[in-house]
């Protein structure tokens, strides 16, 4: 991955971090950082944090963190290059040509969103055909208008081994190898190409680009599988994916529906509503509620009325509110899916689902309402469970006024006073909290066990201190990019003790000794997303005033210390009298109290 050293300057310079991020996250300046509220996991407090100064942010929170390369790969799922490719064209950098970075995954990628946009192409014209007539009948029966099936680019398979395949190689000049890489073939015995889909109505999946990613195929009688859809391939995953959130992010209503089926969302937007959108034959990612919260934070769930449908808005329900989305829940009366609910009122059916929109309760409100249909709260047993069981819903509510409105509300229903009820939801709350701390401090507990012998806690100690020091001395390095050679004749990467660090420091010091220069976003692109998280949190823990020469000097000579403790006690360990009065000796040597 060879881009060189002057583009990447020039794409930092060009692509301040808090400049990238801000057009993501509401960022405030808190001192020399900038803070706000993680784009990568559910929060109400901000721990996110952007640090100007060494060009790198850290969430406190998950964990994640990076340099500016890294942010745009987390927030737009895109690999090194590409998240590069982005920055260069939002700051009108010109990408170099010298193709010396490995493009192949990137251009088979986009040979498969052109073999997708062909057959999407191949599949409409087919349903407008005679040899779609089957097809075009079916959705007609269900109640899609002309108008629908365009603007959705419905399409029909037809009932054939290689109709696709034979099109796309033979007038398209695509290599087999690519049909099968988009997952629209697949290698038969003969070593021929079938289709995969075949006789079916054809439903694109195109992402928030407009590229044709992935298809889902209704088979048009009792058969199973119902439906068929593209696995995952280098173009799509399934579960960062949403079908018709292509549509639903221009529409300019500020909620989102969020269904099971490709046939509902069709229908709800053909009633008018053009926010509905549907996972794709899966549960609900956090990934997905991450992508809904870019465009707004109103989702209305609305699943099938059924008992997997009432399951799934049960994992819905928690998901989405980790992403502190406001949640309602719109329940489809009769059993009925929301397709079939439109289809029966007829004429009325846009007025009536409206109401239905317009009917629905909080995610809270829901929950409280099918707790209370599995009590019998006629009796008073019944009422006790069901109080019990309508506290630990109300403890999930963070926001006292908002518990405080539930809370009244079934404190009328059963003529109960409120004081009491808030006491047991206060003590719900209190226990939950106490859960948490325990199972926190037993993780502390766990991660810093070291058996009593002190002689291993000697060492042990003497290892966390050469931890640190490893940390500083890295950090300082990203910092001053320039002094790499002076540490370097000091400090030997295998005198390094963590392995991680080593390579660390390795990379550094080799780029120095090439004249390369080894700041963060040099460095960034040789490492992992979770190596780069690391590296940013080791970031956080020095502020720039603290990296002086000084300083590093003294650390380098801990890691010094250590490594040669270390080493002896290694050599005492095969029991040789001579080492391990040599390392009583270095015992007794004052530990530097600089750390
Ligand atoms: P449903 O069975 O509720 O489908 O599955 P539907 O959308 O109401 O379809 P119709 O009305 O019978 O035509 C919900 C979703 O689950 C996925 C599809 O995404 C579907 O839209 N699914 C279902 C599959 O992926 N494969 C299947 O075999 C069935
Ligand atoms: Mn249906």
């Amino acid at each position: 991955m060879a881009l060189s050293e002057d583009f990447l300057q020039e794409l930092r310079s060009r692509n301040s971090i808090t400049s990238v991020i801000s057009g993501y996250v509401q960022l405030k300046r808190r001192g020399r950082t900038e803070v706000g509220l993680c784009p990568f996991h559910g929060e109400k407090t901000p721990s996110f944090t952007v640090y100007p100064d060494t060009e790198s942010f850290y969430c406190f929170g998950c964990g994640i963190g990076g340099d500016v390369i890294n942010f745009i790969r987390h927030a737009e799922n895109l690999d090194y290059i590409d998240a590069v490719r982005l920055l260069a064209q939002r700051s009108g950098l010109e990408m170099p040509q010298d193709n010396s970075f490995d493009d192949s995954m990137r251009n088979l990628r986009l040979r498969i969103y052109e073999a997708n946009r062909e057959a999407a192409r191949f599949f409409h014209s087919t349903l407008i055909s005679p040899t779609g007539r089957q097809g075009l009948d079916y959705l007609r029966s269900r109640n899609l208008s002309d108008k629908t099936i365009r603007t959705f680019g419905l399409g029909f398979a037809p009932d054939s081994w290689s109709a696709l395949s034979d099109y796309l190689i033979k007038e398209k000049g695509f290599k087999p190898n690519e049909l099968v890489e988009a997952n629209l073939s697949f290698r038969n015995k003969k070593g021929g190409l079938t289709d995969r889909f075949r006789n079916r109505v054809m439903f694109p999946i195109i992402d928030l680009r407009g590229n044709v990613v992935a298809f889902g195929g209704r088979i048009m009688t009792d058969e199973k599988p119902k439906y068929l859809n593209t696995s995952d391939t280098p173009a799509f995953k399934k579960s960062y994916n949403l079908f018709a959130l292509n549509k639903a992010k221009n529409s300019k209503s500020d909620k989102i529906i969020l269904c099971e089926g490709y046939m509902d969302v069709i229908a709800i937007h053909q009633a008018g509503f053009d926010y509905a959108i549907a996972t794709l034959g899966t549960a609900l990612t956090s990934e997905q509620a991450r992508i809904i919260k870019r465009y707004t934070n109103n989702v209305i769930i609305c699943y099938d009325a059924d008992e997997a449908g009432q399951k799934a808005t049960a994992r819905a329900i928690e998901i989405l509110r980790q992403e502190n989305l406001n949640i309602r829940v719109l329940t489809v009366p009769d059993g009925k899916d929301p397709d079939e609910f439109i289809r029966k009122n007829g004429e009325n059916g846009h007025i009536r689902f409206k109401m239905l929109i317009e009917g629905t309760g909080t995610d809270i409100e829901y929950q409280l309402l099918k707790l209370k249909s599995s009590f019998d709260t006629t009796t008073t047993d019944g009422t006790v469970r069901y109080m019990n069981a309508a506290a630990r819903v109300i403890a999930q509510i963070d926001n006292p006024v908002e518990r405080d409105v539930y809370e009244g509300k079934v404190c009328d229903e059963f003529n109960v006073t409120k004081e009491e009820f808030k006491r047991l939801v206060n003590s719900v709350i209190r226990s939950s909290r106490r859960r948490e701390k325990t199972r926190e401090f037993e993780k502390i507990k766990n991660d810093l066990a070291v058996p009593a012998k002190n002689e291993t806690v000697y060492t042990n100690r003497r290892q966390m201190r050469s931890q640190k020091a490893e940390e500083f001395v890295i950090t300082y390095l990203l910092n001053n990019v320039d002094m790499a050679k002076a540490v370097y004749a000091e400090l030997k990467p295998e005198q390094i003790s963590e392995g991680f660090h080593r390579r660390l420091y390795e990379t550094i010091i080799q780029r120095a000794m090439n004249n390369r220069s080894s700041g963060f976003t040099d460095i960034s692109g040789e490492f992992t997303m979770e190596e780069n998280s690391r590296i940013a949190a080791m970031l956080t823990k020095y502020s720039p005033s603290l990296h002086t020469y000084d300083a590093c000097k003294d650390y380098v000579n801990a890691i010094l210390e250590d490594h040669e403790f270390v080493s002896a006690k290694q050599l005492s360990e095969q029991s040789d009298q001579d080492v391990q009065s040599y390392l009583d000796s270095l015992k007794n040597k004052k530990l530097g109290n600089k750390i």
